[in-house]
């Protein structure tokens, strides 16, 4: 089946996979332990979510599970205190989980690094304490510019367990991106390395941060904190920058880990919306952490044998919770891979499994999309015996992939769970736990506690097999509290729409047993390879160069990604619609907004169809482009 029919074949995927008995008989959440929860959760949600919690350790409990007298603003576990890093870290080293591992840290060129809890729990004071003598405080900003490696992690807990909040920019992120971020969060402190290895070569990072700190409003940066990772050149600004191992090296192991109220912002992740201007979601210490410990315990049944290998970037949302702190919340291990998934060739992936023993895979659609190309002869070279679980994230998984994978890598016993959730939502939101019946391309049911439905524009639910919104009615302990100085955007974007209730911004369907179909976005925003990127952040990097006059961004099917930008622009006079100036214009988006904006094809127009009032309507574009009705094209200008 090709990608484009995906939709068509979603509508009538009727297969259903059960768990193997003895999945059921050993699961952390057996079916009864389920349908116990949901049934308690129906009747007196903060009763479930109160117990969550109670699985975790505070250093004060909480007055109250939830308060909501700010609505939508609300506040979970209030009263209490708390540090994540305690529950990641600090307290497994009083236990049987001290000298087990913590990081299994692969490079690209097969290098390799393992660290124990005890090692990781010492790498975090001594950075922690080098933080406090940058003069690092509670509240202050620390951004993270890292590629994938062991300081990462380190870089998160270390900021976080000194009281101070994290914001992650991805790698794949340009200077001007980061300069944006950097204007709004006003980090003290930005963490980097020299470089590191992606796809056979070395990729600067460092002389990327330069580059953006030449920006106005990057004041607030006062250090600059650099890994040594790739042996690329780099320029150390004296007073400003230092390398990190030099600025580690003296400090003290033992380091206090600071007591933190349950509201106070842990993290700082931006997320593209349907402006220019990305979205700084707000996440706290408290909610947070019940969400991403119970999903993982649950949705990926994780055990004390378990290697777990999720392979988002850190830089992501999926990535903070499902590769740093719900693993290590967890205790497990954690698999980290820095290099490109098909290098040196297509079984790196395999390779990898084989190698570490890894049990439970956590992945994206576009990742099982482009190593289905390869068929089944690099998976039937390696013993991917040891795993047990499968999962996935990020966009919708084709029944195809989901059926692929399933068989050839999952051995028809694995349980493929598809997540759903978002950067908003902190933790996944609507799952299938392993022991569920499964259906290829659907995230199956809410997980209890999460009231998520289908409805119309006003609100009200739709018939099953009907397209509408996908909402959640009731808050969660780690949801997106505001947007970092932006609280009416926060209230517009969520929760004034269809008054009182969250709304997702991704178009369902559920269907006569109550599973759920996600669609895609209902918004302008697109879903590049599970990557969010705005219509509007798109066009606006576009405008920028000097011979676009307008702009206009559209999400097309893609094979392998999911979906790919298109782009239409209108030039200015004097400006020649050639291969060279489509060229030129590719490379100037990859330098406004970094290698994550994927631009297949820009086509150049006369005329852009706008509405009277002068908006441009990409609705009519993508309806042209895929030879859909246009719809109501009543408001068109002309
Ligand atoms: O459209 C949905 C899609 O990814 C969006 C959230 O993107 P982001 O905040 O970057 O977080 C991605 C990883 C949590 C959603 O609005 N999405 C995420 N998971 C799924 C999905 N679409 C379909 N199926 C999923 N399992």
């Amino acid at each position: 089946m090709s990608q484009d029919g995906a939709l068509e074949t979603l509508l009538h995927e009727d297969r259903v996979f059960r768990p193997l008995p003895q999945m059921v008989i050993e699961a952390n959440a057996n079916p009864q332990t389920l349908d116990n929860a949901r049934r308690q959760a129906a009747e007196d949600p903060l009763a479930y979510w109160e117990e969550a919690a109670k699985e975790l350790e505070w250093f004060k409990k909480w007055d109250k599970v939830l308060d909501e007298s700010d609505a939508p603003f609300y506040k979970w576990f209030t009263g209490a205190k708390c540090n994540i890093v305690h529950n990641a870290l600090d307290r497994h080293i009083k236990t049987g989980n001290k000298n087990k591992l913590a990081i299994i840290w692969e490079g690209e060129a097969g290098d390799s690094r393992k660290m124990t809890y005890f090692e990781l729990y010492r790498a975090v004071n001594k950075f922690a304490n080098a933080l406090r003598s940058l003069g690092v405080q509670k509240g202050d900003r620390v951004m993270l510019y890292m590629p994938p490696l062991p300081e990462t992690v380190i870089a998160m807990l270390a900021t976080a367990k000194v009281g101070a909040i994290h914001t992650m920019v991805f790698a794949g992120f340009s200077a001007k991106a980061m300069r944006d971020r950097i204007s709004d969060a006003q980090p003290k402190v930005i963490i980097t390395a020299d470089g590191f290895y992606r796809n056979g070569r070395a990729v600067h990072l460092k002389s990327l941060v330069d580059e953006s700190l030449m920006g106005p409003d990057c004041d607030s940066v006062e250090t600059v904190v650099v890994v040594h990772r790739a042996n690329v050149q780099v320029e150390m600004q004296e007073a400003r920058d230092l390398w990190y191992e030099e600025l580690v090296r003296a400090e003290s192991s033992e380091s206090p880990t600071e007591s933190m109220d349950s509201e106070d912002m842990l993290f700082l992740l931006y997320s593209s919306g349907t402006t220019g201007k990305p979205k700084g979601i707000v996440h706290t210490h408290g909610g947070y952490q019940v969400g991403i410990n119970r999903t993982l315990n649950w949705v990926f049944d994780i055990k004390p044998t378990d290697i777990f290998w999720c392979t988002a970037d850190a830089g992501w949302i999926t990535g903070h919770s499902y590769v740093v702190y719900g693993p290590l919340i967890a205790g497990t291990t954690t698999v980290i891979f820095e290099g490109h998934p098909l290098y040196p060739q297509a079984d790196r992936v395999w390779d990898l499994i084989a190698k570490y023993g890894v049990t439970v895979l956590y992945t994206a659609p576009t990742l099982v999309r482009m190593l289905m190309r390869f068929g089944t002869q690099y998976p039937k070279k390696h013993d991917l015996s040891s795993l047990r679980i499968l999962g996935s994230v990020g966009e919708p998984i084709n029944p195809e992939a989901w059926v692929w994978m399933y068989k050839n890598i999952g051995r028809s016993e694995c349980p493929l769970v598809d997540t759903w959730w978002q950067t908003e939502t902190g933790s996944i939101m609507i799952s299938p736990l392993p022991v569920s019946v499964l259906k290829p391309g659907s995230c199956t049911k809410p997980l209890p506690a999460i009231e998520a439905d289908v409805v119309d524009e006003k609100g009200n639910p739709v018939p099953p097999g009907k397209g509408g919104l996908l909402i959640i009615r009731k808050p969660w302990p780690s949801m997106v509290r505001t947007l970092f100085k932006d609280p009416e955007r926060y209230k517009k974007t969520y929760w004034e729409k269809i008054p009182g209730v969250y709304l997702a911004g991704d178009m369902a369907r559920k269907d006569e047993d109550g599973y759920i179909w996600i669609q895609g976005r209902s918004d302008d925003v697109m879903n590049i390879a599970g990557h969010r990127l705005g219509s509007a952040e798109l066009e606006s990097a576009l405008v920028a160069h000097k011979a676009v006059a307008e702009a206009a961004a559209i999400g097309i099917p893609d094979k392998i990604k999911g979906e790919v930008a298109k782009a239409f622009v209108t030039l200015r006079e004097g400006f020649d619609a050639s291969d060279d100036m489509v060229k030129e214009l590719k490379i100037h988006i990859r330098n406004e907004l970094g290698p994550v904006a994927i631009v297949k094809t820009i086509e150049f127009r006369d005329k852009l169809p706008k509405t009277r009032s002068g908006k441009i309507m990409r609705r009519v574009l993508k309806a042209e482009e895929l030879g859909q009705d246009v719809g109501d094209i009543s408001t068109l200008e002309d």
